[in-house]
């Protein structure tokens, strides 16, 4: 039986605490708030202990310690589980400062422990079955690609912990899925620069080797604008091409859309059967089987965790400076 305690109680304490509490041989045995009553709330369901304490729930018994908590917090409390023996799951972006980051996976090595970071786009069934067709040649040569990521406003980022002081404003918290994503396939970008405001923000890569890649970001979409979220990546043989939408393009139509396609050069579009799964909970059930192993995760590495900040906070200081940056 796998026991966890999870840290943060909010949207993402309470998607990972379902998700854990819906597997397999696994227990949450502990969930922290900053106020009780959010603990409570999360924890009544599956019996875990509430806590408004940090320190209370390192000293529950647990296995591991799953960090859903402003990414300021981040750092501080994963050090602090890898002093308790804990093995860390932790929301992504892994930090706010790379140091932090190191400090983290140093820590880790230290106390032979597991940190996977929650790079959820990773585990998502299409985008991971699109990389694995790009990496396998369905493609050709990948040259360039084009990433969404849009949600209405004022979501959870710019007015709250967010904003830039705890979050690092949406080209860090929201756009580093694509910088992860993209770096994947191509690796580290030479340069980037990105253009407009900390609310919607369009990054562009350059890679070695010639590809490049842009990525829009939003998190000021008009209330009602489903969360959308496409990548297309153009090779030398054709395109590959993944759309998600949670709801209809027009208010009137019913349902999303989530369809990945194969556009070869010489053939007809073809769709990609992927089978369905909830990326969250393939997420946390790879974590449970790195631990079972007792192998560190081979899909998302602190390593990558750490590239796709360093990625990130270049585009931020390309948005700032107004001109390219190498990360
Ligand atoms: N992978 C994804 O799709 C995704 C999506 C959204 C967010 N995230 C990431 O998940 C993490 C958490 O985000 P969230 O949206 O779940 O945040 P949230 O809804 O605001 O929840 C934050 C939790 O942390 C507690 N908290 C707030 N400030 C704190 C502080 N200064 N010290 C200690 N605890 C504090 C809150 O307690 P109280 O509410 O009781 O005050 C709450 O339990 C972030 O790193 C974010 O980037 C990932």
């Amino acid at each position: 039986m796998l026991r966890v305690a999870v840290a943060g109680a909010g949207f993402m304490g309470t998607t990972h605490a379902q998700r854990w509490a819906a597997l397999p041989e696994v227990r949450v045995v502990g969930v922290y708030s900053r106020t009780a009553a959010r603990a409570e709330a999360l924890a009544r369901p599956s019996g875990a202990v509430a806590t408004d304490d940090i320190q209370s729930l390192l000293a529950m018994p647990a296995d591991v310690v799953d960090i859903c908590l402003p990414t300021d917090r981040h750092a501080d409390v994963a050090v602090a589980a890898f002093a308790a023996r804990r093995h860390v799951v932790c929301e992504k972006p892994i930090a706010l400062d790379p140091a932090d980051g190191e400090r983290m996976a140093a820590e880790a090595r230290r106390a032979d422990r597991l940190l996977l970071v929650a790079h959820v786009v990773r585990f998502w069934p299409e985008y991971a079955r699109l990389r694995e067709m790009v990496l396998g040649g369905a493609i050709g040569r990948p040259t360039s690609a084009a990433a969404e990521r849009l949600q209405e406003g004022p979501g959870w980022v710019g007015d709250g912990w967010g904003a830039r002081a705890a979050g690092g404003g949406p080209v860090v918290d929201l756009q580093i899925h694509d910088h992860d994503f993209l770096a994947s396939l191509f690796g580290v970008p030479r340069l980037v620069q990105a253009v407009g405001g900390d609310r919607h923000v369009f990054t562009t890569y350059v890679f070695d080797g010639g590809a490049v890649a842009t990525a829009e970001a939003a998190s000021d979409m008009p209330r009602g604008y489903p969360f959308t979220s496409t990548l297309r990546v153009r090779g030398d043989e054709g395109v590959l091409e993944y759309v998600f939408r949670a709801g209809g393009v027009r208010p009137d139509e019913a349902g999303g859309l989530s369809a990945l396609t194969l556009h070869p050069d010489a053939g007809a579009p073809a769709p990609i059967a992927v089978p369905p799964g909830d990326a969250y909970t393939l997420q946390l059930a790879h974590f449970a089987d790195c631990l079972r192993r007792g192998e560190p995760s081979g899909v998302v590495s602190p390593a990558s965790a750490i590239r796709a900040l360093r990625i990130a906070l270049a585009a931020r200081a390309a948005l700032d400076a107004g001109t390219a940056v190498r990360p």
